[in-house]
């Protein structure tokens, strides 16, 4: 069997979560080739012959980037016929408003691939630096304090357990149980 694990990441930190998934499913499932790759250099022709798909990005402005949105739509047919794992990697503020985003995030990819396995929201990286001028002016002016979370976020055991969660389903697709 064999496993692509592709992201789109703007600023690193989808990228080594997208990494840290890689070598997780590598240790559950050692029979197992998994490829890591950034969406932009996946050779999307090479795309039927993967067992499993686990597609994730960075959220930005509510939305995942344009990379990983174009990668599911124009491969929406392949994907479909695959078992296809999701996560995004975002900042919410609140716990509350982590589960919101994630119920969100998932109904929007959920409408290309609604076959998806399960979707998660990582909390992710966000320093103030990587806004565009214009972002640090409104959240500094207009933006509450409580709303805006910055800092490395990134929960390592809970980014952990998910993978290997779905090294366990894989190995059962691959007939070697758990
Ligand atoms: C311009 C910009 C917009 C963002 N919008 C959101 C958002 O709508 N929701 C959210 O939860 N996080 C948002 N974030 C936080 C990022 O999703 C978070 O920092 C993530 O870890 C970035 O991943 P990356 O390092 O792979 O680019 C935003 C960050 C930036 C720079």
């Amino acid at each position: 069997m064999s496993v692509l694990v592709a992201y789109a990441s703007a600023k690193g930190s989808t990228g080594e979560i997208a990494e840290r998934i890689a070598e997780k499913l590598r240790e559950s499932c050692p029979s197992t080739t998994v490829k890591c790759s950034p969406i932009n250099a996946v050779d999307v022709t090479s795309l039927p012959s993967y067992s499993a798909v686990v597609v994730g990005s960075a959220i930005h402005m509510g939305s995942w980037l344009s990379p990983a949105r174009h990668f599911i739509h124009n491969n929406a047919t392949v994907l479909k016929e695959k078992p296809v794992w999701a996560f995004s990697v975002g900042m919410p503020p609140k716990e509350e408003d982590r589960r919101k985003e994630e119920q969100m995030m998932e109904e929007k990819i959920r409408k290309t691939l609604p076959n998806l396995r399960r979707h998660e929201l990582f909390e992710g990286r966000f320093n103030e630096k990587d806004l565009p001028w214009f972002g640090r002016v409104i959240i500094s002016c207009c933006i509450p304090k409580e709303k805006t979370k910055f800092g490395d976020s990134r929960d390592w055991v809970e980014i952990n357990a998910w993978a290997e969660g779905i090294g366990k389903d894989i190995s059962a697709l691959s007939g070697g149980g758990t």
